[in-house]
């Protein structure tokens, strides 16, 4: 699979250790994120990666900041986008099956490397369930449609 990833200055290192890792696992992956320590912006990188998403150049995105919150409430701003926190594997398998989630994030400063990589596997190799749930995924897209353009 082609997957996008970003990052602020907080998850360098995890980001470095999730490419290699998503490598290894036979994807391609698309890097969207900073490669510096200095203090940046992440609804920067958030943004970044969902477009790419949202555009169709890469299937799926990873987004991490130091907790994971801010790079996905920036994530989930741009059209088309569903970006989920994830902290552990079961969330992360789920945010497949019943919401069709296009974009996982997670916090560098919150979990380490080897839950990272089981939150990736389920998130990477689980299939949407469709059915009632496709229901539901259109209820949230309406929202989107209906606020999209509306001012703060
Ligand atoms: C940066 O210090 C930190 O605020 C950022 O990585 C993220 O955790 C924000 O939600």
């Amino acid at each position: 699979m082609k997957i996008g990833i970003a990052n602020d200055h907080s998850a360098v290192d995890m980001k470095k250790e999730v490419v290699a890792y998503l490598e290894s696992q036979g994807h391609e992956v698309i890097n969207y994120g900073t490669d510096s320590y200095e203090s940046t912006d992440y609804p920067v990188w958030g943004e970044k990666v969902a477009n790419a998403v949202a555009n169709g150049e890469v299937e799926r995105g990873v987004a991490i900041c130091g907790t994971g919150l801010g790079i996905s409430l920036a994530a989930n701003k741009v059209n088309g986008i569903r970006a989920c926190v994830c902290s552990e594997p079961y969330t992360a398998k789920y945010s497949r099956l019943h919401n069709n989630c296009n974009v996982i994030c997670f916090g560098a400063r919150v979990i380490g490397i080897e839950l990272a990589k089981m939150i990736l596997d389920e998130f990477m190799n689980t299939e949407f369930e469709g059915g009632r749930h496709e229901r539901r995924v259109a209820l949230i897209t309406d929202i989107e449609r209906r606020n999209s353009g509306k001012a703060e």
